[in-house]
């Protein structure tokens, strides 16, 4: 079997947002400040700085705005700073800040929809339609990610023709993209190409982005069974920081340095620096005390030692 892969792709590094939202340490904002600008340094383009969401809930995000002021003054013409919204609320709060992009979260699974945001999956849909309309009248770029894309913490296996529903949802309220999202890490290959088909029949390829938690040590083989389908961005989270609240025993996306190690072995550029980045998630990892869950940057910080 032979694939075309594609020559470039965007990294959407999710560690200042899916990251640090699952931390039970808070973490200062000079300190997230500080990480998005060694991603940016590193040669990171998209990012998700943070998410509008309700500080009862996730009170890990709830210096949202000040940490949009805090990087307004340093803010970059050539890097697409993204917020997560969920609702009308969060939309008015985000846009004193101008984001360059706004994402709207639902879900495949009917309970893990409940459970995240409160609101059934059609209910979800009717509360970000005016967010999309109002973002797109402002000129800000929408995308929406569905959770649950392969598997539910609450409902198990997640049959594709839901993921089909949601992005044809998504699609019709004005979402530019889709991410497609295994929340909880149990996608295997087949079924995570699966679920990119179902979303395939109503949005085409160059506009499906991959979001992979690698919980079962599987994102980076779902990360090229999605390459093999034409996939051309992915979230990921350097030092594979992250998790959700709402989903319990969720580990950390697939790390950026990973991703980025196994796309430049094969040819294919982000225009990301993988030394500086291996830097920013050290740094990182150092101040939360925690095992740097990167194996290239292990690696390489290994290499260097010896
Ligand atoms: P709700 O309680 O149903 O909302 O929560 P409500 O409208 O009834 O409001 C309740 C209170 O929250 C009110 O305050 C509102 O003002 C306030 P009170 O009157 O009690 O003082 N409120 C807000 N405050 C600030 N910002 C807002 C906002 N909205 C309401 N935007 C809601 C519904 C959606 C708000 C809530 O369920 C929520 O915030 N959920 C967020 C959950 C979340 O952030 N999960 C993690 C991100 S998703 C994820 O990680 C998955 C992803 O990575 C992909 C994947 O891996 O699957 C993207
Ligand atoms: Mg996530």
């Amino acid at each position: 079997m032979s694939h075309s892969y594609p020559e470039h792709v965007t990294i959407v590094d999710v560690s200042p947002r899916d990251g640090l939202q699952n931390e039970s340490m808070t973490v200062p904002t000079a300190i997230k400040q500080a990480l998005i600008e060694d991603l940016i340094a590193a040669g990171i383009k998209k990012l998700e700085a943070t998410s509008f969401v309700s500080p009862k809930w996730v009170p890990q995000m709830g210096d949202n705005s000040e940490l949009m002021t805090a990087l307004a003054d340093t803010r970059r013409d050539d890097v697409i700073y993204s917020v997560l919204v969920p609702n009308m609320r969060g939309f008015d709060n985000a846009i004193v800040h101008n984001p360059d992009e706004i994402v709207i979260f639902g879900s495949a699974s009917e309970t893990f929809s409940q459970k995240n945001i409160n609101c059934s999956i059609d209910e979800s849909i009717e509360r970000f339609a005016p967010v999309a309309a109002a973002a797109l009248d402002a000129g800000i770029k929408v995308r929406g990610v569905i959770s649950c894309t392969v598997g539910c913490p609450y409902e198990g296996e997640i049959d594709p023709s839901q993921v089909a529903y949601v992005t044809k949802r998504m699609v019709e309220i004005g979402a530019e993209q889709i991410g497609i999202a295994d929340t909880i890490g149990v996608g295997t290959p087949i079924k995570v190409q699966r679920a990119l088909q179902a979303a395939l029949e109503h949005i085409a390829i160059e506009s499906i982005t991959g979001h992979f938690h690698d919980t079962y040590g599987q994102a980076l083989s779902n990360t090229l069974a999605a390459l093999q389908l034409g996939v051309s961005e992915f979230d990921t989270s350097v030092a594979g920081l992250g998790g959700c609240p709402y989903a319990k025993g969720a580990t950390g996306n697939v790390a950026t340095e990973d991703v980025v190690y196994m796309l430049h072995g094969m040819g294919i550029s982000t225009g990301i620096d993988l030394d500086k980045l291996v830097v920013a998630g050290e740094r990182i990892s150092e101040f939360l005390g925690r095992r740097n869950d990167s194996n290239v940057a292990r690696a390489i910080i290994n290499k260097r030692q010896s």
